[in-house]
């Protein structure tokens, strides 16, 4: 069993694309998955994007996020590797479920647009994957738009990102008379045809030098490309794999996912450097991925809103051993056993039970409440993983309670939301103030709504002034209680009754990091 784990393991790769909306996450997913042969057509994943036209209405886009469930997870065989592709929500409302699938995945795709370049979400998306050192490659999409100038491009992504890149292709022009790229690595030409599927056809091995190269894409871009070739080996290092997987160069690669170009270069390329699943950090130790003992975590619940079938759907990250469907495993928070009669995976367009998982694997477990963000699963071993830390929300309300008889239930409503992530609460200690904090406008719908619905109890929001909550500590307990007594009523608890400090501007903050060099603000919940 054990050389089957460690052989199961190194074939899995488990990662998530990423990008600002629109760059082009979905069809990137969608080519990725019509090249892997999980589906047969385009459209089975688009179907499932929130529409633009839906963004303001949360149960239309509950509707749809229904339906994504059964494409959460992304699985097919390629090269003889198993290749698992976490799907994250493109909108922004849902940020904090994009941060903490990629606490789950060993590597990303990030996907730029070349017109648009570094965005707002791509820099935030950036910041969580380097807070784990996570491995990025990075698809700068569109080139058959007239974008930036590659050169511009890669500066930029170096500067906004703080990454150092590397580019693996290179495009002949951009646009309408962009003609294709040029591999680096493999030293072939790809040429770029609208809408092709097949790519073999239109590739021609071919060295700079070669007078071929002038005769196929003229001689003008026959010379900027040489030009451009010779700048790139003048200013970038070597491809460094070990700098890649220590997450401190992104290579890069450019395409037209619309279009299917570079697509597959970029799968192929992605089958050869990147990682298989890798140890995880817990509080006692680091787990390894070829450990004999099964050892996971949950890093998304999904509720349905669907009165009919009022399941939560818990996915499961396998980080080590196997897991197996009805055995009993240890749930190290609340110290008792569970098991699971029908665990599923994940495909294209339907769930399947399994028998069994491996390290990089993702299993769905119908819940029942049993289950917060973060819990772990063991086969007796008292550990709990780390890394999936509560960020700073940006928009804050306080919760009222408009039914006192119903108090009970909106406890109850309120606590289990914010279990599965839906939100975060922090409570004041000055007359039991619950304060719900959130990325988006659309979360305080969705909870309003689903208390009602599901609890029974009715609330109404109060918007407070406040933008950011930092976690805080310092060295010397006194330091800390005494900040805490002078900012009172800033000052609120997390679940796990952690003292948070509630800023109304960036201004605010870093005046009173001034004013309190003893006390230490974090914007996320896990700090070292
Ligand atoms: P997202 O998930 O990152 O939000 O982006 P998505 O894939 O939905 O793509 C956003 C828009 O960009 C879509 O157009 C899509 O067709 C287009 N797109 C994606 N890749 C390319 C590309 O390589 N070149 C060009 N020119 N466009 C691309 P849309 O008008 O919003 O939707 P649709 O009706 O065309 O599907």
């Amino acid at each position: 069993m054990q050389t089957n784990i460690q052989a199961e393991t190194a074939r899995r790769r488990t990662f998530a694309i990423i990008s600002h909306p629109d760059a082009g996450k979905t069809t990137l997913t969608e080519k990725l998955l019509l090249f892997g042969g999980a589906i047969q057509t385009a459209g089975a994943v688009k179907s499932n994007k929130i529409k633009k036209s839906a963004t303001s209405d949360f149960m239309e886009i509950e509707k749809q996020r229904g339906i994504s469930v059964a494409t959460s997870v992304m699985t097919f065989d390629y090269n003889n590797l198993k290749i698992n592709i976490l799907d994250t929500p493109g909108h922004k409302d849902f940020a904090e479920d994009t941060y903490r699938t990629l606490t789950a995945v060993d590597s990303v795709i990030l996907v730029i647009d070349c017109v648009k370049g570094v965005e707002e979400q791509t820099k935030r998306l950036m910041e969580v994957c380097r807070m784990r050192d996570t491995p990025v490659i990075v698809f700068i999409n569109k080139l058959d738009r007239e974008g930036q100038n590659p050169f511009d491009l890669l500066d930029e992504l170096e500067e906004k990102l703080n990454i150092r890149v590397r580019p693996m292709t290179w495009p002949v022009n951009m646009g309408q008379n962009f003609k294709g790229v040029y591999s680096l690595i493999e030293k072939k030409l790809y040429f770029f045809k609208v809408n092709k599927t097949k790519v073999e056809d239109d590739v021609l091995p071919i060295e700079l030098a070669d007078d071929l190269l002038d005769q196929k894409v003229g001689e003008r871009d026959a010379a900027q490309l040489r030009e451009d070739v010779e700048l790139i080996e003048g200013v970038y290092d070597d491809f460094d794999r070990q700098a890649y997987l220590d997450g401190k160069l992104a290579p890069v690669f450019f395409g037209s996912a619309v279009n299917n170009f570079g697509v597959k270069e970029l799968l192929e390329g992605f089958c050869q450097i990147s990682p298989e699943p890798i140890a995880r950090p817990t509080d006692k130790r680091e787990v390894l991925p070829g450990e004999k003992n099964f050892s996971g975590f949950v890093f998304k619940i999904h509720a349905n809103l669907d009165p009919r079938h009022r399941d939560r759907i818990a996915f499961l990250r396998i980080c080590s051993g196997v897991f197996e469907r009805n055995k009993f495993y240890h749930h190290t928070r609340l110290d008792k056993n569970v098991r699971f009669a029908s665990p599923f995976s994940f495909m294209a367009d339907s769930k399947s039970v399994v028998e069994e998982g491996f390290p990089g694997d993702v299993v769905g477990l119908y819940d029942t409440g049993t289950f917060k963000i973060g819990d772990t699963l063991t086969e007796g071993e008292d550990l709990q993983f780390q890394g999936i830390p509560s960020f700073s929300p940006e928009i804050f309300k306080e919760l009222v309670n408009l039914d006192p008889m119903k108090s009970k239930q909106l406890e109850k409503g309120i606590q289990q939301l914010t279990d599965e992530g839906v939100a975060q609460l922090f409570s004041l200690e000055l007359g039991n103030r619950k304060i719900v904090g959130t990325v988006g406008e659309l979360q305080f719908e969705v909870i309003q709504y689903r208390l009602e619905n599901e609890y029974g109890a009715k609330c109404r929001w109060v918007p407070l002034n406040y933008t950011k909550a930092c976690w805080i500590t310092a060295e010397d307990p006194k330091k800390l209680n005494e900040f805490i007594r002078l900012k009172g009523n800033q000052i609120a608890y997390d679940k796990d009754q952690n003292p948070v400090f509630l800023a109304e501007s960036d201004w605010m903050l870093r005046m009173n990091q001034q004013n309190n060099p003893d006390v230490t603000f974090h914007l996320t919940s896990e700090f070292k």
